[in-house]
């Protein structure tokens, strides 16, 4: 097992090509830039891709922030047609970019997981993170919260409880058009920069395959 402990900022300041395939969270602005970590654990090939999500599980916080959504069957025959998303999206504060977070992300390789192939630290990040990219998801977040999507706009997800319906969403990110083929799963832990207390954890199965 390879354990890199690294600071978010300072791997993002690389400008590097990895993406973590997809996520929802505060955590992913950093988290994608993780390409220069070289990791045994993590294929090589890299290349353009199409990404989608196995599962979305919950894990144990404070219930302060909550994510219980499905995400539709992806079809390899049909790689273009979109994930749909459906399930509740809500949260007791309004979402800013106070949060730190920390993101443990296994690696699947000859059909086992290898946990914690790497660890990530993240501070101070929130809406801005999802809103610059993973902007189709936050589109979806800003249609049901009333979110600003204008990026001049101070980014603030209001507290509230928000259905999605079998929502059509695009994980694209506009800023990694290139990462590592292979499927990854990332438990992402959130706190306020003032507190201990978990207030999400979210695990995210995740797959890139490349582009055709
Ligand atoms: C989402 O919230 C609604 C309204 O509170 C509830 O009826 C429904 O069961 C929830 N769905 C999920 C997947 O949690
Ligand atoms: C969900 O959306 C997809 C794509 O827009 C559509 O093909 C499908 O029929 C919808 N399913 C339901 C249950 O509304």
């Amino acid at each position: 097992m390879i354990r890199h402990h690294v600071v978010g900022h300072q791997i993002h300041a690389r400008g590097s090509v990895f993406l973590l395939p997809f996520i929802l969270l505060w955590t992913i602005g950093p988290l994608l830039a993780l390409g220069n970590v070289r990791s045994k654990n993590i294929n090589n090939f890299a290349g353009p891709y199409i990404a989608f999500g196995h599962k979305f599980d919950p894990c144990p916080s404070d219930g302060t922030i909550e994510v219980l959504i499905r995400a539709s069957h992806f079809n390899p025959a049909r790689p273009y047609d979109l994930q749909t998303i459906s399930g509740n999206l809500s949260s007791k504060e309004d979402m800013k970019d106070n949060y730190w977070s920390r993101v443990e992300m296994a690696v699947r390789s000859n059909n086992q997981w290898k946990d914690n192939a790497f660890i990530f630290n993240f501070p101070r990040l929130g809406c801005t993170a999802i809103r610059e990219q993973v902007p189709d998801l936050f589109r979806i977040i800003a249609k049901h919260s009333g979110a600003p999507t204008d990026k001049a706009a101070p980014c603030v997800i209001p507290a509230g409880v928000y259905v999605l319906k079998n929502e059509s969403v695009s994980w694209t990110f506009p800023n990694f058009p290139v990462i590592p083929y292979g499927r990854y799963r990332f438990r992402v832990t959130s706190r306020s920069i003032t507190s201990r207390t978990t207030l999400l954890c979210l695990e995210v199965d995740c797959e890139a395959i490349p582009k055709p």
